[in-house]
């Protein structure tokens, strides 16, 4: 056993051989709220912004991205909002293991919805995922601010 070790070993030196990997040296820096108001609340408003339907004193405006252009930047809006997810479960944001867990997976699931559409160029889509996505946000913040939770 010593030996097939032994021989296997130089095989994993580079990666590291003594082991479990160290875990990567992140640093979590801004808290929940600066990530919320500097990524997740500002790459959402570009989506929403993109799509639906709005009455004005001269009818009916459809927003939509109106070119490939808007399209792609609607879908690096998608990415952030996607990565977002995965930031929100780094501790110490994370709030907990369950819930929490869920709600910022949620929010990656809705992110990558939106960024399909977009890829798709589906208008019928983006607007649909894009409620998807306001799903998610109301869903983590009925959970956890606290002036919402008790309003419920
Ligand atoms: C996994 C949980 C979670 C998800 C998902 C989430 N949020 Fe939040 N959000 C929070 C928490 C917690 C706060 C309160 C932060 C605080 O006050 O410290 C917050 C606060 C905010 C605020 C207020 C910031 C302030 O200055 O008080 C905005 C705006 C916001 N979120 C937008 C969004 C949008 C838009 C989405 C969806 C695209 C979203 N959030 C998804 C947890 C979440």
């Amino acid at each position: 056993m010593r030996y097939l070790w032994m021989a296997v070993c130089p095989a994993l030196l580079a990666a590291g051989c003594a082991g479990a990997p160290e875990p990567p040296p992140y640093r979590a820096v801004a808290d929940v709220k600066q990530l919320m108001n500097a990524m997740v609340d500002p790459q959402a408003d570009e989506i929403w912004d993109k799509s639906g339907w709005i009455v004005t004193a001269t009818g009916v405006e459809e927003r939509r991205p109106k070119n490939d252009e808007e399209w792609i930047a609607v879908m690096h809006h998608a990415v952030a909002v996607t990565e977002a997810g995965n930031l929100l479960m780094m501790a110490p944001r994370a709030k907990d293991g369950n819930l929490w867990m869920k709600y910022a997976q949620e929010l990656t699931d809705a992110g990558q919805k939106v960024w399909r559409a977009a890829e798709a160029k589906d208008v019928q889509q983006l607007f649909d995922t894009g409620g998807v996505l306001y799903e998610a946000c109301l869903h983590c913040h009925g959970e956890y601010i606290d002036a919402i939770k008790n309003a419920k």
